[in-house]
C-alpha cells in the first residue's frame, strides 16, 4: 500500500479533470466545484465516445439480429459485462445481471430471492445507516411475509455496533442487507465480517455498494457476500444502468423478476422455459447505450487505478475534515474512523437548503436535504444536512473554495 502523502503526486487530478467536459463550465460565473458525486459523477470523454458511437454505428437491438450491428451491438453490450465481472471479481460473467442501478437490483433480491425464502417469523436485518432503497424493499416484503425487520444500530459517529448485530443474529435470520458505505456519513462498514456472521447462522448477505464501488477496489469474492449491487452513474457511467452480482447458486434457483422478450427460451400458451444465467434476469429490451457505457466506465476507472483512487481520495476527505472542521458553527455528521467519499455537516444558524443555495450562486454544487436516508437523520436529530461527497478528481482547492463559501454564507446570516 502506498503511503497517503505519496500518492497525490501520482493522480495528475487537473489531467484528468480535462477529460470530464462538464466539469469545464462555470457556473454562475465561477468554475463549477462538483461535490456532489455521492448522487451522480460526472462522465468522462470515453465514457461519452462509447455512447456516441454505438448511438453514430451500431444502434441496434442485441440478442436478436443476425445482421451486423446487432452483432456488434451484443458484441459490446456483452463484453461490457465481462468488464464489470473482472472489476467485481466476480466468478463468472453470468454472475452480473445488468439493472437500472442499485435501487433495482435490490429490489430484485428482494422480489425473487425474498419472496421465496422468507416465511412468516423469520428475520431481515438491515442497519441504521441504509439509504431508503435498501430500507422499503425489506419492509414491503416483511409485511407480505410476516417477518421481521431487524436494525443493527450505530453510535454517534455512524459506525456500527457489531456487537449488537451479534445479538440480532439467530436461526431465524434470512438475509443480511447492509451497505458497504454510507451514503449520509461517509461510514464504511466491516461488510467482510457482517457477510461472514451472516453465513454462521445460515443466512445470506447483501452488500448495497453504490456508494464503494466508486471509491475503493471490489471483490465479492473476498468480501464473501452473495449479492452486491451497485449504479454505474456512481462510477461515471452513465445513469439509468447498474448491476446486481449474484452467486450462481443462488441465482440458478431464483424465480424470474420481471418477464417477456428475452428472458425465455421458449413459450407456448401451456409452457414457458426460461432462458440461461444472466438472460432470464434481463425481460426486454435492456438499456443497451447504458451498459456499453458502463463498460468504457470501468475502462476508464481501471486506468486511473482503483487503488490509486482510494489512496488519494482518503487524503482528500481527511484535508477536507480537516478544513471544514475549523469552521467555527460546522458541526460535522459522521465522524467514523473509517470512511470514503462523503462530507456530512450542519452549519449553525442556516438551513441546509439555504446553505445549498448560497453555495450554488458560488459555484458549488452539494447536495442538501436527508439524502434518502431519514432514519440517519432522525438518529442525528436533524431534518436535513449539507453533504460533500467527492471524485477522485476533486482537489484541495475544492475544499478550500468550500470552506470560503461557507463563511461567506455565515456572514449572509450572520
Ligand atoms: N443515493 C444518491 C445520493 O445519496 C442519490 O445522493
Amino acid at each position: 500500500m502506498t503511503t497517503a502523502t505519496a500518492v497525490p503526486d501520482r493522480l495528475d487530478t487537473k489531467a484528468l479533470r480535462a477529460e470530464f467536459p462538464a466539469l469545464q463550465q462555470l457556473v454562475h460565473g465561477r468554475p463549477l466545484v462538483y461535490l456532489d458525486n455521492a448522487a451522480s459523477s460526472q462522465t468522462p470523454r470515453p465514457v461519452i465516445d462509447a455512447l456516441l458511437e454505438y448511438y453514430e454505428k451500431d444502434r441496434s437491438n442485441v440478442h436478436r439480429g443476425v445482421h451486423e450491428l446487432s452483432q456488434r451491438a451484443t458484441d459490446k453490450y456483452e463484453s461490457a459485462r465481462l468488464r464489470v465481472q473482472q472489476f467485481l471479481n466476480a466468478a463468472e460473467p453470468e454472475e452480473v445481471v445488468w439493472t437500472r442501478g442499485a435501487t433495482e437490483s435490490i429490489n430484485l433480491v428482494a422480489a425473487s430471492w425474498g419472496r421465496t425464502h422468507l416465511g412468516a417469523g423469520d428475520d431481515v436485518i438491515i442497519s441504521a445507516m441504509e439509504h431508503h432503497s435498501n430500507i422499503v424493499p425489506w419492509q414491503i416484503l416483511c409485511q407480505e411475509k410476516g417477518a421481521n425487520l431487524r436494525v443493527i444500530p450505530m453510535n454517534v459517529a455512524g459506525e456500527l455496533l457489531v456487537s449488537e448485530y451479534d445479538s440480532l443474529l439467530s436461526p431465524r435470520t434470512k438475509i443480511v442487507a447492509v451497505t458497504q458505505v454510507s451514503n449520509a456519513l461517509g461510514t464504511v462498514n466491516p461488510v467482510q465480517e457482517i457477510a461472514a456472521k451472516a453465513h454462521a447462522v445460515g443466512a445470506v448477505c447483501l452488500v448495497d455498494g453504490a456508494q464503494a464501488a466508486p471509491h475503493m477496489p471490489v471483490d465479492v469474492q473476498a468480501l464473501g457476500c452473495d449479492f452486491f449491487a451497485l449504479s454505474g452513474h456512481k462510477m461515471c457511467g452513465p445513469t439509468g444502468i447498474g448491476a446486481l452480482y449474484a452467486r450462481r447458486a443462488l441465482l440458478e434457483e431464483m424465480p424470474p423478476y420481471q418477464s417477456g422478450g428475452d428472458m425465455i427460451s421458449s413459450v407456448s400458451f401451456e409452457k414457458t422455459v426460461y432462458n440461461d444465467l444472466p438472460y432470464r434476469f434481463e425481460a426486454g429490451t435492456p438499456m443497451i447505450a447504458a451498459a456499453i457505457g458502463m463498460g468504457a466506465a470501468v475502462d476508464y476507472l481501471n486506468r486511473v487505478g482503483m487503488d490509486q483512487i482510494a489512496a488519494y481520495e482518503a487524503e482528500l476527505l481527511a484535508y477536507g475534515a480537516d478544513k471544514l472542521g475549523a469552521i467555527q458553527g460546522l458541526r460535522p455528521i459522521g465522524t467514523a474512523k473509517d470512511k470514503a467519499g462523503v462530507l456530512s455537516f450542519e452549519v449553525e444558524g442556516i438551513h441546509p437548503a439555504d446553505l445549498g443555495t448560497i453555495l450554488d450562486r458560488q459555484g458549488i454544487a452539494l447536495r442538501v436535504g436527508h439524502h434518502c436516508a431519514e432514519p440517519v437523520m432522525q438518529f442525528y436529530g436533524v431534518s436535513a444536512t449539507t453533504r460533500a461527497s467527492i471524485a477522485f478528481y476533486n482537489d484541495r482547492e475544492d475544499f478550500d473554495a468550500l470552506a470560503d463559501a461557507i463563511e461567506t454564507a455565515k456572514e449572509i446570516f450572520a
